[in-house]
């Protein structure tokens, strides 16, 4: 098992072995996390700050409202003075059969994970971007590759998305931005893992059928996007980088 550390649960890892340089992004981070609920949000910047030793700000905002994510923008440019990289990881999911899952339904997720990935593209673009390139990495899926069941919501938006990288990599690259995208498959630890039945594949293994026998961990995808993010892809743009130990190859349905 090669996997890096990593923890189950939503508290930072207490040790970490660093695979790239420590200063890649220039002696480390400052974060501005954005969600919904600032409750949520303000725990988690605690976490980071005590750990890291970096700032993080927390801003409640909604990706489905551009101006929310307009006054967060404001916010973070006031409290930082500059954003170099971008990671829109919003997303909304549930497993459902096309016939079950209402309009709304895929609306909902069409407008949280591919409307909002544009809406907070754009925002931070026009307002930092644009003058300043910046690297942008979307959070994508493989759902849609083999038609996954109980996924059409998902999939279809998470599609839209991987155009979106590419059709954005094409416009905004004369500005000096990347957009890239990272497609995690099963990654143990996460709301994602939760809601679409992780630990029940787990033990039933089905994941003996992944290549590399296990779902993947959450600090593996963190070096999937710290690559794209950083300037160890100063080359790279416009690229879906999957990072799901094979998985999408193997498994079509279950
Ligand atoms: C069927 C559902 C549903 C469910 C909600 N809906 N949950 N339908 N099965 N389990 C329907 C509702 O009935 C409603 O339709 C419509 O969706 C909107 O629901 P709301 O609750 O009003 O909307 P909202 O509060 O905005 O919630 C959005 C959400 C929610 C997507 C439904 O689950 C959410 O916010 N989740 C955020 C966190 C999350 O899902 N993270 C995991 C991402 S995992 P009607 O017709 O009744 O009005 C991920 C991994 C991908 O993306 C792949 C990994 C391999």
């Amino acid at each position: 098992n090669n996997s890096p550390e990593d923890i189950e649960t939503d508290e930072c890892m207490s040790t970490y072995t660093h695979i790239y340089s420590p200063n890649l992004l220039m002696h480390g981070c400052d974060t501005v996390i954005a969600s919904r609920n600032l409750e949520k949000l303000s725990e988690a910047a605690k976490k980071l700050t005590s750990t890291t030793g970096r700032r993080c700000l927390p801003i409640a905002m909604d990706v489905r409202q551009p101006e929310t994510i307009s006054t967060a923008m404001d916010e973070t440019l006031k409290t930082f003075g500059r954003v170099d990289i971008l990671i829109n990881n919003a997303a909304g999911n549930f497993l459902c059969p096309a016939t079950s899952l209402s309009f709304n339904a895929f609306k909902t997720v069409m407008e949280i994970d591919t409307m909002g990935t544009f809406n907070t593209s754009k925002v931070v673009y026009d307002k930092w971007f644009k003058d300043h390139g910046g690297s942008i990495v979307n959070i994508s899926a493989t759902l849609g590759y083999r038609g996954q069941a109980l996924q059409v919501h998902a999939g279809s938006a998470k599609a839209a998305n991987d155009a979106m990288t590419r059709h954005l990599a094409v416009e905004w690259g004369p500005s000096g931005v990347r957009v890239n995208t990272v497609a995690p498959g099963p990654i143990s630890g996460t709301e994602g893992y939760r809601r679409l039945g992780g630990s029940h594949a787990e033990t039933a293994g089905v994941f003996r059928s992944i290549p590399l026998q296990r779902a993947g961990n959450k600090t593996e995808i963190a070096h999937a996007v710290l690559f794209l993010a950083s300037r160890a892809a100063s080359y790279v743009t416009g690229t879906i980088l999957v990072a799901d130990g094979g998985a999408w190859l193997t498994s079509a349905n279950d």
